[in-house]
């Protein structure tokens, strides 16, 4: 694909108020969802539930792209249609996780770097073949008192990211370039401000580094939030505040899609925070959403692994990807939560 349509891609995938929806749960995370609901991980299940996800009818008028896990995007409907044909076919953009997770970063306590360079350019040309037009890649930055993250975690972090970047483009498959600096912990507000900022500084640096084109990307980072565990915590307003200053600081204008994760926000506070944000515009690049979480919590607690659950579980899947496209609009409400509104 040349520049043009890498940068097509990316503009398809967030025009019209749409955004992503993260099913590329690994092996071990989509266990621990479907442990939430008391239901055993095997690859029927985990078939089932994405094909529950994938078929809702509606969702291709707010979803632009699904990012799929290795296995899913080898799998198929019930009737025998790959996944990433069925939603091609619907309109909707297939792209794959291509990172292998994230592990210890060596004599660094307490900080991780994700891995999967080896041999990604070969996983890249097969995911390719199999339909896959964008990819993800996840770098973890966790924020603790000791003086973590270092200034090594980041470089180091940020430097893989940018060799991602830079497989993904030459291979002709847009990349998602994901820092996702993570809420967990008593950090406050400002602390999360500082170290995405540093985060975003740093990841842009290498990216130009790596001559990767910002037109031919989408930034999937956190909003600016304080820790789930500071008794401080900023009200939607301050957050939406903080976290477009740190963008407009650090994220040049050519990158076509700001596409926010969750992070394990609330599905409402996920939305509320994304239509405040939208609120404020116009901004230099839309601002959406590629919600894991955020998305899916409400699904799989309307589902249960039951079959005879499967149409509440989509009406609930269809409503929070509704809710999630009016709030790039700048269009959403809390009023808007529950079950009985239109
Ligand atoms: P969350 O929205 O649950 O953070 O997931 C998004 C994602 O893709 C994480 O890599």
């Amino acid at each position: 694909m040349s520049s043009d349509e890498l940068n097509a891609v990316a503009c398809a995938i967030v025009a019209g108020h749409k955004g992503i929806l993260a099913a590329d749960e690994s092996g071990s995370t989509i266990k621990k969802r479907f442990d939430s609901i008391k239901l055993e991980s095997t690859e029927e299940t985990r078939r089932r539930y994405r094909e529950l996800l994938f078929t809702t009818e509606g969702i291709e008028s707010f979803i632009g792209g699904v990012i799929l896990y290795d296995e899913t995007l080898r799998q198929s409907t019930h009737d025998g249609m790959s996944f990433a044909e069925l939603l091609l076919k619907r309109g909707i953009v297939p792209g794959i996780k291509v990172d292998q997770g994230a592990k210890p970063l060596a004599l660094h306590p307490g900080e991780k770097i994700t891995e999967g360079l080896d041999g990604l350019r070969e996983r890249l040309a097969e995911y390719k073949l199999l339909g896959a037009k964008f990819a993800k890649w996840r770098a973890v930055i966790e924020i603790d008192e000791r003086d973590i993250p270092t200034r090594y975690g980041i470089h180091a972090n940020a430097h893989a990211l940018a060799r991602y970047a830079a497989l993904c483009q030459e291979a002709g498959i847009l990349p998602i370039v994901e820092p996702e600096v993570l809420m967990d912990g008593e950090h406050d507000i400002a602390r999360c401000e500082a170290v995405t900022s540093q985060v975003l500084e740093a990841v842009f640096t290498e990216l130009s580094a790596h001559r990767v084109r910002f037109e031919d990307m989408l930034l999937k980072p956190n909003m600016v939030i304080a820790g789930k565990k500071c008794a401080q915590q900023a009200s939607v307003q301050q957050v939406a505040e903080a976290t477009l200053r740190c963008l407009k600081r650090y994220v040049p204008a050519e990158v076509p899609g700001i596409i926010f994760l969750s992070g394990g926000q609330s599905a409402e506070d996920a939305t509320d925070h994304l239509n405040a944000m939208n609120t404020m515009g116009p901004h230099p690049w839309p601002v959406s959403f590629s919600y894991g979480r955020a998305l899916q919590a409400p699904v799989l607690a309307a589902w249960q692994g039951q079959e005879d659950n499967v149409a509440a579980a989509q009406k609930a899947h269809l409503m929070r990807c509704r809710l999630n496209s009016l709030a790039c609009a700048g269009e959403y409400a809390r009023t808007m939560e529950g079950p009985d509104h239109p």
